[in-house]
């Protein structure tokens, strides 16, 4: 493959950025020449993450995150500040664990920390990473939604209710950062096979089974197909997109999810 340097004089701070996705998209905007910082819940994963990517004789550092604290999200946008000398694009994988239940056997504990982490969160990094991004004359802030925030799916009201509050999060935070030269905008993934995703359906092998013919593509996502809608949206390729939530689903949102008795999606 080849990268068009798109991303290069850009420097990138991923929350979650250690888990598949974020990991993904990490080494993704650093191919396109970003140097990037790579935040996680878990340091030893995101160091990781950020090992895979100097392997490749690319730049890259790693910082402990919790992104439900103010406290923790300025110092890990001053340690971008400190090692790379700016801050242009931020992108926000971060994502609770959500249980599933309804109203009654679900805590309220653990309702609101998925408030916390995936909506909240976002708001935290914001709040810390756009007077850098104003500084440095502009930037990118890519949020990671859900195809589940468009759609609705019994037991899953936290994850649901979260990632369509980010998208309509990000659509505001557009307006308000406008006329600073920051663009925001969201992704909505489809099913991609990961681990977290296929936890649920008992490994890979059974969800791409599964899952793949709820999509019109009739496959799952991979986490490169979500890294190159983060770094199309990084890049002044979208220049003139801001507000906007880019469905990478393979046409599982146009589709519903719904499958016919042949076991592709169908009207
Ligand atoms: N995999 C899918 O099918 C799919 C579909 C739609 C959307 N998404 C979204 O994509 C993103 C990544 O998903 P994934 O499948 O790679 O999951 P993942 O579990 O591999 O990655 C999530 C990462 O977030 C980190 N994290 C959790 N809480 C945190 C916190 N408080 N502070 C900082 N980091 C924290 C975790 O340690 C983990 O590394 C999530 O936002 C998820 O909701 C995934």
């Amino acid at each position: 493959m080849t990268y068009l340097g798109r991303l290069t004089g850009r420097v990138a701070l991923i929350t979650g950025g250690g888990g598949e996705i974020g990991c993904a998209i990490a080494l993704r905007l650093a191919r396109e020449g970003a140097r990037v910082m790579v935040g996680d819940l878990y340091h030893d994963k995101a160091e990781a993450a950020a090992n895979a990517i100097r392997a490749q004789g690319l730049e890259a550092g790693s910082v402990q995150i919790d992104v439900r604290f103010e406290d923790s999200a300025k110092a890990a946008v001053e340690k971008t500040i400190g090692t790379f000398g700016s801050l242009t694009t931020l992108v926000n994988v971060a994502a609770a664990v959500t249980p599933d239940g309804n109203a009654e056997t679900l805590s309220l504990e653990l309702w609101e920390n998925a408030i916390r982490v995936n909506l909240t969160g976002a708001f935290i990094m914001c709040k810390y990473a756009t007077p850098q991004m104003r500084k440095a004359g502009g930037g990118a802030i890519v949020n990671i939604a859900s195809q589940l925030g468009h759609l609705s799916v019994a037991g899953r009201s936290p994850y649901c209710t979260t990632k369509a509050a980010l998208i309509k999060y990000t659509e505001v935070l557009a307006m308000d950062y406008a006329r600073d030269n920051i663009r925001a905008n969201t992704i909505s993934p489809g099913f991609i096979l990961t681990e977290r995703s296929s936890r649920r359906s008992g490994g890979k092998e059974n969800a791409s089974r599964i899952q793949g013919p709820k999509h019109l593509l009739n496959r799952p996502g991979s986490v490169e197909d979500i890294a190159a809608g983060a770094a199309y949206l990084a890049s002044d390729d979208a220049a003139f997109v801001t507000g906007t939530d880019l469905l990478i689903d393979g046409g599982y949102v146009t589709f519903k999810g719904v499958i016919g008795p042949d076991g592709k999606p169908t009207m």
